[in-house]
């Protein structure tokens, strides 16, 4: 039944009878030939049908198949440096799998809802794939990374009664007779626990924000990778940063390279992603966008519009570090010399992508963080167990979380985030 040949292994097929099994992709005739372009996931081959080297049946069969039927195909493999992919196929047999009703994805341009609203669908348009394949491979060096810097996988719960980054943004749900439980927002504080049973741990998964605010950068399921270390401070944990996200876009550079150009990247810009990455302060950052004219004031949280202004200052991610702490998490670690500020650490990526990382050096004093969590109204009883991890043997720690979505979105040079995720959801969006 399943196919014995793939698209991409041809080159291994030159001149050899083949059987091929995917979806029409296009069509284009021409008098006695008929080019049918086949996808099969893996790639794009034009099967070329010539009138008089199949049966009559083969050829009405060629002239009748519709965009996006399924079928076999056989034939023998020629190499041609003009056609997609680089083979062609002289067919010698056709075979329909599923004749397609008139598909609703024609090449001709559609708006985005109407594309969303047919996302099972749209998946399969060359863009999409291209994306959904650097996407992957954006995954797998994550997990290469870590797995080969002695980093343990931790995986935190989906569902939990705590509350990471604030309570505005909390996905909640009844939880039998427990009372209120919540989509995990962050795995953060279960890989605090995972860092000081195995050193260095890394979270990996889908988390939730019920995000009101309907902009380009924001999902509210987004996959984020999250390392925790023990024993590593601030500095420590940019140094990791930086190496991190220098080793996923040069692999994705020279790993997808064909993906890339079908997306018409500009690959040079990332191709600059090398360290080390300007690292700034805050009150530096601050100071750049009063230099470019924005009336800001001191202690405000960066919004969308001057992270681009402040990334626009450099060719490569930058690191802001040191943020007012009044608008970072509880959990933050206060700077010993200035203690308005928390050891923090935003990345801030190039070309107007906004922030992939937020990352901090934790609290790992005790008092101080019951009087954090206490301040930020937080119930304490949810907390004990994160609190234990300060009254038995607690050291000084440290971790960061990358954005999937934002990262995929940045390296694809996409113009929103609701491409880089299979099926993307939004405060408007659930379906499908
Ligand atoms: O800065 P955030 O909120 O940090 C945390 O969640 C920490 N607990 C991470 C840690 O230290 N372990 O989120 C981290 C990253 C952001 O930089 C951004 O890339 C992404 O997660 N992110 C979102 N991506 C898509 N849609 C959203 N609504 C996002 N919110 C955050
Ligand atoms: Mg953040």
């Amino acid at each position: 039944m399943r196919p014995s040949v793939y698209i991409k292994d041809l080159r291994e097929h030159v001149g050899k009878e083949v059987s091929l099994k995917g979806w029409l992709y296009h069509k284009r005739s021409s008098g006695k030939i008929k080019f049918l372009i086949m996808r099969d996931g893996t790639g794009y081959l034009q099967c070329v049908v010539f009138k008089g080297n199949v049966a009559p049946e083969i050829f009405e069969l060629a002239d009748k198949i519709t965009q996006e039927s399924s079928f076999e195909v056989k034939g023998a493999v020629r190499e041609d440096k003009r056609a997609i992919g680089g083979y062609e196929l002289d067919v010698t047999d056709l075979k329909l799998i599923s004749l397609s009703q008139e598909y609703p994805i024609t090449p001709k341009e559609h708006g985005i809802e109407f594309l969303i609203d047919h996302r099972h669908l749209w998946v399969r348009s060359k863009k999409q794939v291209a994306i959904l394949k650097i996407r992957h491979r954006v995954v797998k060096a994550i997990r290469d990374f870590f797995d080969s810097h002695g980093f343990t996988l931790f995986d935190a719960p989906i569902i939990t009664p705590n509350a990471c980054e604030g309570t505005s943004t909390l996905f909640e749900m009844d939880y039998f007779d427990l009372g209120k439980a919540y989509l995990t927002q962050s795995g953060q504080l279960y890989a605090e626990s995972g860092a000081l049973a195995l050193g260095k741990v890394y979270t990996f998964g889908p988390t939730f924000r019920a995000e009101k605010s309907k902009t380009r950068r924001h999902l509210t399921e987004f996959w984020m990778v999250e390392p925790e270390m023990a024993f590593y401070d601030l500095n420590d944990n940019m140094d990791l940063a930086e190496e991190f996200l220098e080793y996923i876009v040069q692999t994705v550079l020279e790993d997808r390279k064909e993906e890339l150009k079908e997306l018409e990247r500009d690959t040079s810009k990332l191709e600059k992603v090398m360290r080390p990455f300007p690292r700034i302060t805050y009150d530096e950052a601050v100071e750049i966008l009063k230099k470019n004219g924005v009336d800001f004031k001191w202690g405000d949280d960066f919004g969308g519009a001057d992270e681009t202004i402040i990334s626009e200052q450099f060719d490569r991610p930058v690191m802001v570090h040191r943020y007012p702490a009044e608008v970072k998490a509880f959990y933050m670690k206060r700077d010993p010399e200035n203690p308005n500020l928390a050891l923090a650490v935003d990345v801030l990526a190039p070309e107007g992508y906004g922030e992939i990382i937020g990352g901090s050096q934790r609290e790992d004093d005790y008092d101080t963080l019951i009087s954090r969590i206490k301040e930020h109204n937080l119930p304490q009883e949810f907390f004990e167990w994160y609190l234990d991890l300060r009254r038995y043997g607690s050291v000084p720690h440290s971790g960061f979380g990358l954005g999937l979505e934002r990262t995929v979105s940045w390296i694809c040079g996409l113009e929103h985030l609701r491409e880089a995720i299979p099926f993307p959801r939004m405060i408007y969006r659930n379906t499908p």
